[in-house]
């Protein structure tokens, strides 16, 4: 890398900085996943957070009920401390710098940058508002080269929330293949169908790499529990990889992670209801507003509305001055005039945020 190439290395996160530095309101609506739990309601008990204990290539009884549960060798499983680590060891484990990727557009800003980071060179395909945000295998198939080495994709989607089907990602895959590519698919939202044994897109080939955690469909970002399910010979590379990242994780952090992924059905079912109520308020909402167009899945906890006509910056900044409401605008995600918003906190705050939101489209009239 030259002085020039390395000055410009992309080594910040835009999004993730502005979401833990501004994007708390009163009424919070930026948030993409359930209402964090609290402590007391996974009944643990002091002597569960013992500090000490086997983990050198992750907990036994972690990676053991993690496979157990998305139905793969327990070799294939590598834990990390939340999606979010789990997608850069990915990329790490997947990149040499200069190598091409190709990476959906509109994306989650922290993995695209994690990419830029780690030297890829970057091209993008698009999901576009027009196609319902859905992936186009055909756009895909335009946009590879023999020099592409990973396709990455989120499902559902963030921002809009739309889920891939398990066509598209066999056809996804097939392309890869015939590249000699592989394919990331961060499924941390597709925990939002809450299946016990959740269809992960790691069954459709070993092509596929996949990484998930506990946070968004459970409220348990706090635990940090991510995993990555990969081929066994790149899960047990990536192990090895994060010697030099992470060496060990917290202990006491993976016997909670245990203790939750016990409880997960309880923790499910609370949040698919609110989840089920809160989309149809918003659908609700949506059917009152004209000047909003949206895509509106069946499930999960995050729409990605555009505001017709103009730039969401606006509605935004009202948004925040006058209503003391939050949204993530859409300059996050590279469409200016969408917003996303979330469904997962509580219910008076998403209540009183739609009002109020209605009250700020009203003002813009
Ligand atoms: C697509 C995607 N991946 C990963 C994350 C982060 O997940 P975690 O908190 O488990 O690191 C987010 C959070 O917004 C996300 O939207």
């Amino acid at each position: 890398m030259s002085a020039a190439q390395s000055e410009r290395r992309v080594r910040a996160s835009e999004y993730m900085h502005w979401a833990k530095t501004s994007s708390r309101a009163r009424f919070n609506l930026a948030t993409s996943g359930l209402e964090n739990l609290k402590l007391d309601e996974l009944q643990v008990s002091l002597a569960d957070l013992e500090i000490t204990g086997e983990t050198g290539y992750g907990y036994p009884p972690r990676r053991n009920l993690l496979a157990e549960r998305f139905r793969v060798e327990a070799a294939s499983v590598v834990t990390a401390a939340g999606t979010s680590f789990a997608n850069h060891l990915a990329l790490a484990a997947l990149i040499n710098p200069g190598d091409e990727i190709l990476f959906e557009s509109p994306a989650y800003e922290p993995m695209l940058a994690t990419a830029e980071y780690l030297g890829a060179s970057v091209k993008r395909f698009h999901r576009r508002f027009e196609d319902g945000f859905a992936i186009s295998p055909a756009e895909i198939e335009r946009n590879l080269s023999p020099l592409t080495r990973l396709v990455v994709i989120t499902n559902f989607h963030n921002p809009s929330g739309v889920l891939t089907n398990n066509q598209t990602l066999k056809e996804l895959g097939e392309l890869a293949q015939q590249n000699k590519a592989r394919v990331l698919v961060d499924e941390v939202y597709l925990e939002m169908l809450f299946a016990e044994s959740p269809e992960t897109a790691f069954h459709l080939g070993e092509q596929f790499v996949v990484t998930g955690s506990l946070t968004k469909a459970f409220g348990l970002s706090g635990l940090r529990c991510g995993w990555i399910l990969a081929e066994q010979q790149l899960a047990e590379r990536i192990w090895r990889l994060n010697d030099l990242f992470a060496a060990t994780p917290v202990h006491a952090g993976e016997r909670l992670s245990v203790i939750a992924l016990k409880h997960l059905p309880a923790i499910a079912e609370r949040a698919q209801s609110k989840l089920d109520k809160h989309r149809l308020l918003l659908n609700q909402f949506l059917d009152g507003r004209d000047e909003l167009e949206a895509i509106r899945p069946a499930f999960g906890s995050i729409m990605f509305p555009r505001v017709k006509g103009q730039s969401s910056e606006r509605l935004c900044d009202l948004l925040r001055t006058k209503y003391e409401l939050s949204v993530v605008p859409g300059k996050f995600f590279e469409l200016p005039a969408h917003f996303r918003i979330g469904m997962g906190g509580d219910s008076e705050t998403f209540t009183e945020g739609l009002d109020r939101l209605g009250q700020a489209l009203n003002d813009l009239r």
